[in-house]
């Protein structure tokens, strides 16, 4: 198996979880001293010589940037094996799928687009997403691919099936909304001129957790977390409807409104009582706040 992006985050941890079933791992990246200092404590091979590396692998993994990714994919797909498995984890998946699906269609490769919801920092993967777009390839694709899902599975992890406009959609809100709430958190505390830590002397709970929040997404990725947001123009409609929910919100505040305060808490309420963790949430809240009081 190669990994291209071998020498970053979700490089590494996809590396050991494929060497724990016994594949033998290339890394395949661009900086030679990282990826050498990668493949050496991981115990995995190592190449800069992406053609070298692409065409004697059963399975390939992209794991680049977003915008490098589709142009990745087409450099690699005329060099790879017969029946091989290319499979990206990119974190958006409109231009990718298309990508993918003009490859297999000229080369007899089995491609898949996967994408795992969570990051490097991962222990354990028991009850964790992993997001599946099936592509096609050749007559063994639906034999390949189960015995892919089986790793998967055999890790714990939920795999779910979707499109990808219906993926963009959902990651517009439950990545791109989120990271834009805590960067934009941030930024305005910053706008006050307080240290943080002046701040947080002043605090009790709801303050503290969404500092940690925040300060858990400021310090991971910035590309990606901008990629995420850039590249993905659902975003953009969710950025319209957020203008014109805070001025919405503005005006209640300064015109003191509370029918109207209350009524957008109500449907706020209403919206999050359907959700499973509704019920224990401020049991958790507490739950949290006792690890970060300790
Ligand atoms: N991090 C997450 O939480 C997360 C979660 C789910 C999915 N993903 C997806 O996983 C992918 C990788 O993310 P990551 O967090 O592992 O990134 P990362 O830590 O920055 O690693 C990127 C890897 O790609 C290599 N690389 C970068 N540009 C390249 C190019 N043009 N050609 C060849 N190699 C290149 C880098 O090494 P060199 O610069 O030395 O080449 C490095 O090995 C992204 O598509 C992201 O959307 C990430």
């Amino acid at each position: 198996m190669t990994i291209i992006g071998g020498s970053g985050g979700m490089g590494k941890v996809f590396g050991k979880l494929f060497q724990k079933y016994g594949f033998e791992i290339t890394l395949f990246a661009r900086n030679k001293e990282k990826l050498t200092q990668t493949a050496m404590v991981c115990g995995m091979k190592h190449s800069l010589r992406l053609e070298e590396c692409v065409k004697k692998a059963d399975i390939i993994m992209v794991s680049i940037p977003i915008t490098s990714t589709p142009q990745m994919i087409k450099k690699i797909a005329p060099m790879m094996k017969r029946d091989a498995i290319l499979f990206d984890i990119t974190s958006l998946k409109t231009m990718v799928y298309n990508i993918l699906q003009d490859m297999y269609s000229k080369y007899p490769i089995n491609c898949i687009s996967l994408h795992p919801m969570f990051g490097p920092g991962i222990k354990d993967m028991k009850n964790y997403v992993m997001i599946a777009l099936k592509v096609g390839g050749t007559n063994n694709y639906n034999l390949l691919i189960e015995e892919l899902f089986s790793i998967f599975q055999s890790e714990g992890l939920l795999i779910i099936t979707t499109t990808p406009e219906e993926h963009d959609k959902t990651m517009a809100l439950t990545l791109a909304v989120p990271h834009m709430v805590n960067i934009l958190y941030l930024t305005l505390l910053k706008q006050s001129g307080i240290p943080l830590n002046e701040l947080t002397k002043f605090t009790g709970t709801t303050f503290l957790l969404q500092k940690v929040f925040a300060e858990s997404i400021i310090q991971r990725e910035m590309e990606m977390f901008g990629e995420i947001q850039m590249e993905n123009v659902e975003f953009y409609k969710i950025l319209d409807l957020f203008e014109e929910v805070v001025s919405k919100y503005k005006k209640i505040i300064q015109g003191k409104d509370k029918n109207a305060f209350y009524k957008i808490f109500q449907e706020g309420l209403v919206y999050s009582r359907e959700d499973n963790h509704f019920k224990n949430s401020y049991k958790y809240f507490y739950e949290f706040m006792k690890i970060l009081k300790n």
